[in-house]
């Protein structure tokens, strides 16, 4: 352990700082010489190198590369023709781009709560939501930690429903040795600078089925299949070349990023073990966490709040994911009045959690700092 710091550090330490060196701007200069930013055929050489790469790294059959993980969803709701008069089955524990493409396509979201100790979707939950308009269930490996997933593949096998991963936030993570993605019919990654790896903006969607990924390729690029021929309904959700670039690079430096993860959330789970009354997160049996966050539970009497303030006074971003569950958000209130009570677990959860900085970028020096405010934050 290194000397206990004293005062803060120089700069503020964000919950999550993506980490881009000469590697990605070389990279980005050989797309820019090259001349060739984009492909209109949905996918240039620099996308076509990214989509194998995280394809091998992931152990997928395909991954196609879009502009960001809504973008991915989205693409994969379409691809199963999910519309209106359909049901999906979603957590009310996720970023609100999970549900909104259900919506967009017309289809109605059927929430089901998440177990306590994953913030993940609860099977038994599940079940209890399926009927016969039930088109799909989105899993949300929240917080990097995966979902439970044998229990929903038994269901949407009985039940004929497709499984789609929101994977946003799980690069790297596995279900019983397997990447999470890759368990359902469809993976949706993102690639926004707060995730595990950036392209700036960016996702990607990966399937082990051939006619998926046509599909899905299709769908990319107005569900066009030669120039000018079009046999479904798509959008323009290509990834530029100078992001695929960099989406390269980002993909080498992972391995070590996850290694970095688990070393700091180890870290803070050795020095924060003993303080009573909070709960620190933790791996299920089942699972490999790629620790993108460290979400603590902070319940009353302590205030999850005023925790967040003094660790913000003491610059460490500290942050809430995510303060409303979604069917208490105010669009959702005003277009379905769901009430308060209905999803118990998620509400108590958007009262409790509080993530704490363990990003690769951490210093051990703030890393200390951390500890010891969230220590004394929490006394
Ligand atoms: C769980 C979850 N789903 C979907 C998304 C949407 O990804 P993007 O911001 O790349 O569109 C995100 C990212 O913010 C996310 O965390």
């Amino acid at each position: 352990m290194s000397p206990t710091p004293t005062s803060p550090p120089d700069r503020f330490i964000p919950s999550n700082r993506p980490i881009l060196g000469a590697e990605e701007l070389a990279a980005v200069t050989k797309v820019l010489e090259s001349g060739m930013l984009t492909s209109k055929s949905g996918a240039g050489n620099f996308t076509l190198q990214f989509e194998a790469d995280f394809a091998k790294f992931v152990g997928a059959k395909h991954a196609i590369a879009v502009n960001t993980g809504t973008a991915a969803l989205h693409a994969a709701l379409l691809a199963f023709d999910v519309k209106a008069g359909d049901e999906v089955i979603a957590p009310p524990f996720s970023f609100i781009a999970t549900t909104n493409m259900v919506l967009l396509n017309g289809a109605k979201v059927v929430f089901a709560d998440i177990s306590p100790n994953t913030f993940t979707l609860d099977p038994e939950k599940v079940e209890a939501a399926i009927t016969s308009k039930t088109r799909a269930i989105i899993p949300v490996h929240l917080y990097g930690h995966p979902t439970d997933m044998n229990p929903l593949c038994e269901l949407a096998e009985k039940h004929d429903i497709a499984i789609i991963e929101d994977a946003c936030q799980a690069h790297g993570s596995k279900y019983r040795g397997h990447d999470v993605g890759t368990i359902g019919d469809v993976g949706c990654f993102s690639l926004y600078p707060s995730k595990l790896i950036t392209t700036g903006e960016g996702g990607l969607i990966t399937t082990n089925d051939n006619l998926l990924a046509e599909r899905l390729r299709q769908i990319r690029t107005h569900g066009e299949i030669r120039p000018y021929e079009y046999v479904q309904l798509g959008h323009n959700y290509r990834l530029p070349e100078i992001q695929a670039a960099i989406g390269i690079e980002q993909l080498k430096r992972l391995p070590d990023f996850l290694k970095s993860r688990k070393a700091n959330a180890k870290f803070l789970t050795e020095h924060l073990n003993d303080i009573k009354g909070v709960t620190l997160p933790k791996e299920a049996s089942w699972a490999t966490h790629n620790w993108y966050l460290y979400t603590i539970r902070v319940p009353s009497p302590r205030s999850r709040d005023k925790v967040q303030k003094t660790l913000y006074k003491a610059k460490i971003g500290a942050a809430v994911y995510y303060e409303v569950p979604l069917h208490l958000t105010p669009i959702y209130q005003q277009l379905f009045h769901y009430k308060e009570g209905l999803m118990p677990e998620s509400e108590r959860a958007a009262k409790e959690v509080l993530s704490l900085p363990i990003h690769p970028a951490l210093t051990d020096e703030e890393r200390e700092w951390v500890v010891q405010q969230s220590r004394q934050a929490l006394a």
